[in-house]
């Protein structure tokens, strides 16, 4: 896992908003109101999110979150990215860290290629801003699990108050001769792509 202060624009467009069934959530408890996704490896009707039931943790699973090369591709399959804006809605009196963000996925390059995984986070209205990344050089062809463990909360803060939007953006991609035939996708058993979001919640 490797830290920078990269300064990301928000050039990703929201492409969907996706509604949270369920119970309607405790007003005196922190809960995620909505996600929203979009970019290249999410267009619109892509992802399925499933929540707990606390809304305090969810998992999103994609159709689409692959970067390939080789025959057939051009520079536009080199790279994907998903941006998951996460809205969070809480007492007074509480801030918030995302704790941990875990990626399970498949990566199949060789010599020659190299598959990336990074993912950068930050708060709307902050400029602080942490990435994590890993890099899988080929010859490699596994599946893969990437549990980002951030300690957000010393890097990026929520102002307390009730309303707090939490902003991930990860991508994969590939590097290296592209010509030859390659891939990566954030993946679970299935063959899809799934995050699960962990958010922990401290007093201010
Ligand atoms: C890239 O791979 C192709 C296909 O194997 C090969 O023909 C070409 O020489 C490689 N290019 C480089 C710069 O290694």
């Amino acid at each position: 896992m490797q830290f920078s202060s990269l300064l990301l624009s928000l050039s990703s467009v929201l492409a969907a908003t996706v509604p949270i069934s369920g119970a309607p959530p405790n007003p005196n408890q922190v809960y995620i109101k909505e996600i929203t996704y979009g970019g290249t490896g999410c267009p619109a009707n892509t992802v399925a999110i499933a929540m707990s039931e606390d809304r305090t943790t969810f998992t999103l699973i994609f159709d689409q979150f692959v970067a390939s090369s080789g025959p057939g591709t051009t520079v536009t399959d080199f790279r994907k990215n998903c941006q998951v804006n996460v809205d969070l809605r809480y007492p007074s009196g509480f801030s918030y860290s995302i704790a941990q963000v875990d990626y399970r996925g498949y990566v199949n390059v060789p010599a020659g290629l190299t598959a990336t995984q990074k993912s950068n986070y930050y708060f709307s209205g902050q400029q602080n801003q942490i990435s994590a990344q890993s890099v899988f050089t080929g010859p490699y062809t596994k599946d893969y699990l990437v549990s980002d463990k951030i300690e957000i909360a010393k890097y990026v803060w929520s102002p307390c108050g009730s309303v707090a939007r939490g902003n991930v953006n990860a991508q994969v991609r590939l590097e290296g001769n592209t010509s030859l035939a390659g891939q990566i996708t954030v993946d679970s058993i299935d063959g899809k792509v799934k995050q699960t979001f962990g958010i922990i919640w401290k007093t201010c």
